[in-house]
């Protein structure tokens, strides 16, 4: 694609440009977009780029590993994981509100990185895979009144409290321009094609209090409705989905026994730029051999919903 040719070279410049000769951390989610972004400071400045994948502990089943083992791999690029889950779990105890739980992450998040720029002698840039739709979502909704609905926490503000200067090299495009710049800059088809994962994690896909057992029940879940949708060919048509954990247990009947377990809600949507959502329309057949299969083989869920909202009035996310 010669327009991502040009784009690539042009955003290269502009990188070597504004960061000069100094050092930038680059915060790794594990999504297309940090990868992507990455990957091009990876290209501009060499290893004057130091990458950290922080595992809060509210990653999906098996994360860090593919996440650290792509980049290793693949890129040539070498990654810090920091296992930090005491840490965040450990503030978020007891903590339900949702804005608070990404309060509480986004300032670990920064004390990481603090932690981080200090171990490689200090860094004068923070590096972030903020896309255009990140940038206009936490300013206004739909054209109207400056309204924050939800505080994503790699948007503003962060590096200023760390006292480093912000690099946002996907700050222009949408999320299809960025996948289309990643595969120009050769990262692998499987990864380019994952769908996003938020900053906040599974925090903000369980509501109520989190706790390690309710991560534990949430991965496992998660796992299989991801594993159905592959083994279904859907994996590509989707723009994102995942299973929330609910605050809440029901009643139900196993065998010959009452269980008393949680209940989750698959959530699937169909999007161009996440802005806006269409819920997916899965066969009612995938949806029962789904919830039979979450409900057979994850201790914990004896109940299992599906989520028909679309957005708006809906986030794709449930906090
Ligand atoms: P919502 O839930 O606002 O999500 O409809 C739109 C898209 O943004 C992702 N999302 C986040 N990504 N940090 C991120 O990096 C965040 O704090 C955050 N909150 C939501 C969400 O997964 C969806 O793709």
């Amino acid at each position: 694609d010669w327009t991502m040719g040009a784009y690539r070279e042009q955003a290269v410049d502009a990188i070597r440009e504004q960061v000069g000769d100094a050092r930038v951390l680059c915060a790794l989610s594990g999504g297309v977009d940090s990868s992507v972004a990455a990957a091009l400071l990876h290209e501009a400045i060499g290893d004057r780029l130091t990458c950290v994948f922080v595992d809060h502990g509210l990653l999906r089943k098996n994360e860090a590993e593919e996440v650290v083992g792509m980049f290793r791999d693949n890129m040539n690029l070498s990654v810090i994981h920091a296992d930090e889950s005491d840490l965040f779990l450990t503030a978020l105890e007891g903590v339900s509100d949702p804005e608070q739980k990404r309060k509480i992450i986004g300032a670990l998040f920064i004390e990481v990185f603090e932690k981080h720029a200090r171990a490689i002698g200090g860094a004068e840039f923070l590096a972030q895979g903020t896309l255009y739709p990140d940038v206009i979502e936490s300013v206004s909704f739909s054209g109207g009144p400056s309204v924050t609905i939800k505080s994503h926490h790699n948007v503003g503000g962060l590096p200023e409290k760390m006292g480093m200067k912000l690099v946002e090299p996907l700050r222009e495009l949408f999320k299809d321009e960025v996948r289309a710049l990643g595969r120009e800059l050769g990262l692998p088809d499987s990864f380019i094609g994952r769908h996003p994962f938020p900053g906040p994690g599974l925090a903000i896909r369980c509501p109520g209090e989190i706790t390690r057992e309710k991560l534990a029940i949430l991965r496992e879940a998660d796992a299989i409705f991801i594993d159905q949708i592959r083994r279904h060919g859907l994996y590509d048509d989707i723009w994102q989905a995942f299973v929330a954990i609910l605050p809440v247990r029901t009643v139900g009947v196993m065998g010959d026994g009452r269980t008393y377990d949680f209940a989750c809600a698959l959530r699937a949507v169909s999007s161009v730029d996440g802005m806006t959502a269409d819920y997916y329309p899965f066969s009612h057949d995938f949806l029962s051999e789904t919830a039979t299969r979450i409900i057979n083989s994850v201790r914990g869920i004896n109940r299992v919903t599906y989520d028909i909202t679309s957005k708006p009035p809906g986030t794709i996310e449930w906090e």
